[in-house]
């Protein structure tokens, strides 16, 4: 079982911006789909929020594993509320691997994403090549237990996907 991150960060490692991305790509939107459909999620509750706010659902296709503080949150089918990290992570994983798959993915936001990461074996990494503004961005150093693995230049300008594995 692995548990990965997936996440779009620029170049100072931004990752959001007043509760959103800062930016819109529909290429990087339809390989976060393409990459999580039908495999668990885990995402803090804010990042689930937006996602709500956005979709009018949470991810279709997709169990979300939210991690909160708080108890008695509106019940959505597909949606599992965790209280800490590596409950959500384990809980995550165990739903994954009932249902025969053998990836789980971290969707952020920056708090879960600083709790998931020392065991995280993968991250797809959508780099925006630009500097933004923005509020919530990945730990500093968070690449260094990695090595690059694979590189795709994707057709839209300003981004390329890479992966990176645990060394
Ligand atoms: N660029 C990307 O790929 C990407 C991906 C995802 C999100 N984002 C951006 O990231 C920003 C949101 O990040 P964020 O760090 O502010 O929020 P977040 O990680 O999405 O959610 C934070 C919330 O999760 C819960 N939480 C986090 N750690 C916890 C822990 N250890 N134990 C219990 N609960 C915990 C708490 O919920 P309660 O307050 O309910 O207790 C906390 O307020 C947004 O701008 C979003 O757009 C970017």
């Amino acid at each position: 079982m692995r548990i990965s991150v997936i996440v779009a960060a620029d170049e100072n490692d931004v990752i959001g911006r007043a509760g959103g991305l800062p930016w819109h790509f529909s290429e990087d939107l339809k390989r976060f789909k393409r990459l999580t459909t039908g495999h668990v999620v885990v995402a803090g509750r804010k990042t689930h929020d937006s996602i709500v706010d956005r979709l009018g659902n949470p991810l279709p296709g997709r169990i979300t594993v939210v991690v909160t503080h708080q108890t008695g949150l509106p019940r959505h089918s597909g949606v599992i509320y965790q209280p800490d990290v590596g409950s959500a992570l384990d809980v995550a994983q165990a739903i994954e691997a009932f249902a025969g798959r053998d990836e789980v993915f971290v969707i952020g936001g920056a708090e879960v994403y600083a709790g998931a990461l020392p065991q995280t074996e993968r991250v797809y990494l959508t780099r925006v090549h630009d500097k933004v503004p923005g509020d919530a961005a990945m730990p500093s150093g968070w690449l260094e237990p990695f090595d690059l693995y694979g590189e795709e230049a994707p057709d839209t300008a300003g981004i390329s996907f890479e992966t990176y594995e645990r060394r």
